[in-house]
């Protein structure tokens, strides 16, 4: 609701400006008062099955600069990160869900209230179910990361379609949700694959900060590629499943205050591309 507030006088500000936007009216006025924010949380959260305190049901306006922007952006092939035009930010963690990991970040994401995207594996959706329960019910989005992780361009088009098909149905029967947002393993992709997955309904998503934790990397590194790395719309990198990611824990508390400091809204992808974050489900 703050956000809301403060964007609301800072877009109107703008449109004072320019066309003479009042408080009262204008063509983007977002939801100022207490009543429909909480209006609006209920009806997503209701939707979406979640607890209405879930990070990813904040509120997220992006102006029509952005909105323009972002449009393109999704007519890429890939897309590497959001809109250059607002302090918006996605946290992103791949390979999951484990327990030991996963559950430790989320508990930080939980302590600092904000979202993150988690791109997991079928093979360990499978071995790990009730952790990727835990990830949605906390408020995340959930995207699919292929089955097995292998590199796209080696797979035969039903090779192909089964790494993806397969991960997306074990989601969705545990979450009634079809995935739309995807990340090739490797972030390797060429045009038969993009086609192919865009065909699929899915939407590619790399990154275009690497934090390369999956080295072991220590924690102020890793802070430090991401402080050195960062813009506005960034997609930052991480992982969430692994033996050598003590660094990604340690840095996250850090880096997730850095964001605030900076004024960088951390959104989950979709609400960075301004899409809804599952696909339509299976008649
Ligand atoms: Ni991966």
């Amino acid at each position: 609701m703050r956000f809301y507030i403060q964007l609301g006088i800072g877009i109107c500000s703008l449109f004072l400006i320019g066309t003479g936007c009042t408080n009262q009216s204008g063509p983007m006025k977002p939801p100022v008062s207490q009543q429909e924010v909480q209006k609006e949380v209920k009806e997503k959260a209701e939707k979406e099955k979640l607890p209405k305190s879930a990070p990813s049901l904040q509120s997220v306006y992006l102006n029509q600069q952005e909105k323009a922007e972002v449009e393109d952006i999704k007519k890429q092939p890939i897309v590497y990160k959001g809109s250059q035009h607002s302090k918006k930010v996605a946290l992103t963690f791949d390979d999951g869900p484990d327990v030991e990991l996963t559950n430790k970040i989320l508990a930080i994401l939980k302590k600092e209230q904000v979202p993150a995207t988690f791109f997991v594996t079928g093979i360990m959706v499978k071995e790990y179910p009730e952790m990727l329960k835990k990830i949605y019910e906390h408020g995340h989005v959930i995207g699919n990361h292929t089955w097995s992780h292998p590199q796209l361009t080696k797979l035969s088009t039903s090779k192909l379609d089964q790494e993806m098909d397969q991960t997306n149905q074990l989601v969705e029967k545990l979450l009634g949700k079809k995935m739309r947002l995807m990340r090739p393993p490797y972030g390797a992709t060429n045009s038969q694959v993009q086609q192919q997955l865009k065909k699929k309904g899915f939407t590619i998503v790399n990154w275009d900060v690497d934090t390369n934790d999956w080295r072991g990397y220590s924690g102020p590194k890793i802070e430090g590629i991401v402080k050195s790395q960062l813009a506005n719309g960034s997609i930052i990198l991480q992982h969430n499943s692994g033996n050598t990611l003590q660094g990604t824990v340690d840095a996250l508390p850090n880096i997730i205050k850095y964001l605030k400091a900076q004024k960088y809204q951390l959104v989950t992808v979709d609400q960075l591309l301004d899409m809804p974050p599952y696909q339509e489900k299976t008649k």
